[in-house]
């Protein structure tokens, strides 16, 4: 089993890993002192897949356990499902000492975590993410929130988990449009702090995740390090832990022209990550071969759905909307090397319309492909 720290002053912890995880999970949770109840968060698909399997082991260790289910989907990370999870750990007399436990992607996680940080003022969680992106990102932070009709992530707190339990084999019944999801998130860390991880997700990200289990628990390990290493250092998004938005001032501007609907948050963040390689160019910021090598690792992971039916309003619309933005200047996170970063304060608006405007020209639609 590997070990990362996160020693946040008042509360740290460990974020473990290993195959086969899933098992051992309920010794650990015991080791901790957690109570001898537990309620687990899930949502029916994931519980289908995997309750089964960590109920029991519970159950075996000696917990008592209870289970909360969200339906499925991110259209269910409302403050609604927050008060129903709220309302049944009242009918199960869930007590201040109850721990929940997440099972799930980032959207059990993000719920789970902030219905821990509201109930009877605050109650204990864990993590147990099931998808890629929650291994190596939402699970590890304390971010925690609801989407409201208005927008993404505008409600929530930062409330640290007792621990995260990360087991690669869960990934194996994750569809391979939700695993290359996660790759963009993956190839993110590479680009911001580590060339060499970069390197291995260029080499091996076809093999994944069944064929090459070492070199997946590899990257998660190296990709969770480093959200680690970044969250500690910062742990209420003051300017180090800007550098994880790297791809996402395009991506979500992406996601929301699109309204959510037609590509996954990490195929924004690919198309976003590319963007941003060549507005840096642009800008005389990054080698034309970095810019290159950034662009054809994104795409050999996955094709990026085609963005020629969007216009440049459509897309800059939401940018102007988005809480980096200031006046006619924009802050964006732009690669200098690959495996290195800068947050540029103030990136001029008629320098983010020519990338956009070049990269759309650049689009053909599927049918033409
Ligand atoms: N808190 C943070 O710091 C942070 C960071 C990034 C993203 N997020 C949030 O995370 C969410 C996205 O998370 P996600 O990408 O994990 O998506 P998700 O939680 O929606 O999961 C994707 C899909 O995969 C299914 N699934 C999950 N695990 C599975 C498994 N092992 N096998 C088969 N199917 C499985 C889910 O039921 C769902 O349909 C967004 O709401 C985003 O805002 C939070
Ligand atoms: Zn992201």
């Amino acid at each position: 089993m590997q070990t990362i720290q996160v020693p946040l002053t008042g509360n740290s912890y460990n974020i473990h890993l290993a195959e086969g995880l899933l098992s051992r999970a309920p010794r650990i949770l015991q080791e901790m002192g957690a109570p001898s109840s537990v309620v687990v968060v899930s949502n029916p698909a994931i519980l289908k897949l995997h309750g089964a399997a960590l109920l029991k082991s519970l159950e075996f260790t000696g917990f008592t356990t209870a289970v909360i289910s969200i339906p499925e989907g991110e259209i269910h990370k409302t403050l609604q499902s927050i008060e129903n999870i709220l309302t049944e750990l009242v009918r199960l007399r869930a007590s201040r000492k109850c721990w929940l436990v997440a099972l799930g992607g980032g959207v059990i996680g993000d719920m789970t975590g902030f219905a821990a940080a509201i109930y009877l003022r605050g109650i204990a969680h864990v993590q147990i993410p099931t998808t890629l992106l929650a291994q190596i990102d939402s699970a590890i932070g304390g971010k925690t929130g609801v989407n409201l009709t208005v927008g993404k992530n505008l409600a929530g707190a930062f409330h640290q988990p007792r621990t995260v339990l990360i087991d690669p084999h869960l990934l194996s019944t994750l569809p391979r449009r939700e695993f290359n999801s996660g790759l963009f998130e993956a190839i993110k860390y590479g680009i911001i702090r580590d060339p060499g991880l970069f390197t291995l997700i260029d080499k091996h990200h076809a093999a994944l995740p069944e064929n090459n289990p070492e070199i997946l628990a590899k990257i998660i390990y190296e990709c969770a390090a480093i959200k680690a290493d970044v969250v500690t250092r910062d742990e209420k998004e003051g300017h180090l832990r800007m550098i994880l938005n790297f791809g996402h001032t395009f991506g979500h501007a992406l996601e929301a022209a699109t309204r959510y609907s037609y590509m996954t948050h990490g195929e924004a963040v690919g198309h976003g990550m590319i963007l941003a390689a060549n507005l840096s160019c642009k800008l005389g910021m990054l080698r034309e071969a970095d810019r290159r090598k950034i662009e054809s690792t994104v795409k050999a992971i996955a094709p990026l759905p085609s963005l020629h039916h969007l216009s440049l309003d459509v897309i800059l619309e939401p940018m102007q909307a988005d809480k980096k933005f200031s006046g006619a200047r924009f802050r964006t996170v732009l690669p200098t090397a690959i495996g290195q970063v800068e947050i540029v304060e103030d990136t001029s608006k008629s320098a983010m319309q020519d990338t956009v405007a070049e990269y759309l020209d650049q689009q053909v639609s599927p049918e033409n492909n």
